[in-house]
Order: C-alpha cells, then sequence, then structure tokens
C-alpha cells in the first residue's frame, strides 16, 4: 500500500526538492503551503492556527513540518510574529496531527544547542538554545518529546545548489561580480541529499529508530569561504568558460 504524506511547508527550500523526491521513490504526498506552487494542494497559515482546517489529515500516515520561519534574525526582530507561527501555529499542527496517529517529523535546528562547546554535539548533549529561533524550536521538541509517534531532526546548515548562500555565491561568479562572504562564520554542514534519504530511511524503519530526537548534522565545522572554495572548485571552470 502506498503511504501517504503531508508535506507543511512544500514550497521551502527543502520541501521542494523532498516533495519529488518522496513521489519518485513511491510515496503519495499532499503539500501544504502559505503560497502557491505547483506542490501546493492546501493553502495553510500557522499564524492563524484557529481557522487551519486539517480534515486532510486525517488518511495520512507522514505529517512532515517543514514551515516556519527560519530566519534568525526574524525571530530576533518580530519576535511575536515569529512565535506564533515557529510554536504555537506548529504545535497545535503537530497536536492535530498526533491525535490522527499521523507519525510527524519536525524540522528542529542545531540551533536548540547554543553557543560551540568545542566538542561535537550529540543527541545526548544537553540543548541551551541562545537565539530566538533556537529557543522555539526547542520549545517544540520538548512539548512532543516523549511521543512514540513524534520524531525531531535537528538539521544543521543544509547545504545545495539551491541553497540561499550557493545560489548568491554562483550568481557573483556567473556576473563576474565580487562575493560579500561574511567570515568566520562556521557551522555543522549537511548535504541536501543526505537529509532526503535520512528522511526516507526514518519513514521505513520508524518503529526501530527509539529515539525522538535525530542529529542530522555534518560532523565537521565548515566556513563560507571554504564552501566557496568548493564552489569554486567546482562550478567555476564551467561558469567560466
Ligand atoms: N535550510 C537549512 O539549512 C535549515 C537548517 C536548520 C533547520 N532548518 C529548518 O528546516 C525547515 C525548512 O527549512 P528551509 O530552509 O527549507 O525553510 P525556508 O526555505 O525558509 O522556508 C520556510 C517555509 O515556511 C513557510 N512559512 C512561513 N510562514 C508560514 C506561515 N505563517 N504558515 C505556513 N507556512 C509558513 C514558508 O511557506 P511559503 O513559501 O508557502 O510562504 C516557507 O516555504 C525549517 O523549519 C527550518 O527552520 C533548515
Amino acid at each position: 500500500m502506498m503511504n501517504k504524506v503531508a508535506i507543511v511547508g512544500c514550497n521551502s527550500f527543502i520541501g521542494m526538492q523532498l516533495t519529488p523526491f518522496l513521489k519518485f521513490n513511491g510515496y503519495e504526498v499532499t503539500g501544504l503551503s502559505k503560497s502557491k506552487s505547483e506542490y501546493t494542494d492546501q493553502f495553510i497559515d500557522l499564524a492563524k492556527s484557529e481557522s487551519i482546517n486539517l480534515d486532510c489529515l486525517n488518511e495520512m500516515d507522514y505529517v512532515i513540518v517543514a514551515a516556519a520561519i527560519s530566519s534568525p534574525d526574524k525571530c530576533e526582530n518580530q519576535f511575536e510574529l515569529c512565535y506564533k507561527i515557529n510554536v504555537q501555529g506548529t504545535s497545535f499542527l503537530i497536536h492535530e496531527a498526533l491525535k490522527r496517529k499521523c507519525k510527524v517529523i519536525f524540522f528542529s535546528s542545531d540551533a536548540v544547542y547554543g553557543d560551540d562547546i568545542g566538542i561535537p554535539f550529540t543527541e545526548n548533549t544537553p540543548t541551551n538554545p541562545i537565539s530566538n529561533y533556537g529557543k522555539m524550536k526547542n520549545l517544540v521538541e520538548m512539548s512532543f518529546g516523549n511521543e512514540k509517534n513524534f520524531k525531531a531532526l535537528r538539521l544543521s546548515y543544509v547545504f545545495s545548489y539551491y541553497d540561499k548562500f550557493t545560489q548568491y555565491y554562483l550568481s557573483c561568479l556567473k556576473n563576474r561580480e565580487k562575493a560579500q562572504i561574511f567570515h568566520p562564520l562556521y557551522r555543522n554542514v549537511i548535504c541536501l541529499a543526505d537529509l532526503l534519504q535520512t528522511v526516507k530511511v526514518l519513514m521505513e524503519r520508524w518503529e526501530s529508530i527509539q529515539s525522538n530526537i535525530v542529529n542530522v548534522c555534518g560532523d565537521e565545522l565548515i566556513s563560507r569561504v571554504n564552501l566557496a572554495d568548493i564552489i569554486n572548485s567546482t562550478f567555476a571552470p564551467q561558469l567560466c568558460e
């Protein structure tokens, strides 16, 4: 039988890749989003949780929560709105999905750990979020951390041809413009392809993965300058032809 999956935030950077990936792998995918795209089957605004119609979740096996205000700056500067979306609306959605016996995958962040402590973070490292963004992700994790049908994936920086930094840097290369690269900015990095495979494996082996929290973080800190070097060596020769 085909598994049914709802992706909330199907138009996010990750959702736009996850949707075709899961469809290709035989899942029946329903896309929920605030904006319209070829992947949108139903509109949803997490800022207005009181008026969200979630009847479509009745028949879902899995609900993947990719929607969020993911800009840490916005979470600092527009706290109330972001709290409404990232905590209240998201928690309402997850609660409703669990009530309907769906298995929920929530995209959290390694921002829940706070400052770099000099050794790699593991799922057992105590959380100590510093930013509002990290605190909001942590609040959602804590609300559902004991539910057997809830798993949070703690993502680090998801690297892909389509991520914001790579697209910015490629456009600078293409237009022969000098790129403005913030340094030092070191992040653990995970490739999008590895994240997509992780989601698939998680759905296939849900029962055998005991932990409610799964780190999907690279094991090495990489700076934006390192990333620019990787992009240079991969794409610059073609762009300069
Ligand atoms: N990308 C990363 O490196 C990374 C790292 C750590 C964690 N994460 C987490 O992974 C998830 C996906 O990340 P991403 O980079 O793909 O996100 P993104 O590109 O910033 O997209 C976020 C999505 O959230 C949706 N959204 C915003 N406000 C909403 C609202 N009021 N109601 C419903 N939907 C709303 C937007 O929908 P519309 O487009 O329809 O407006 C948007 O597509 C996020 O939760 C993020 O925090 C990502």
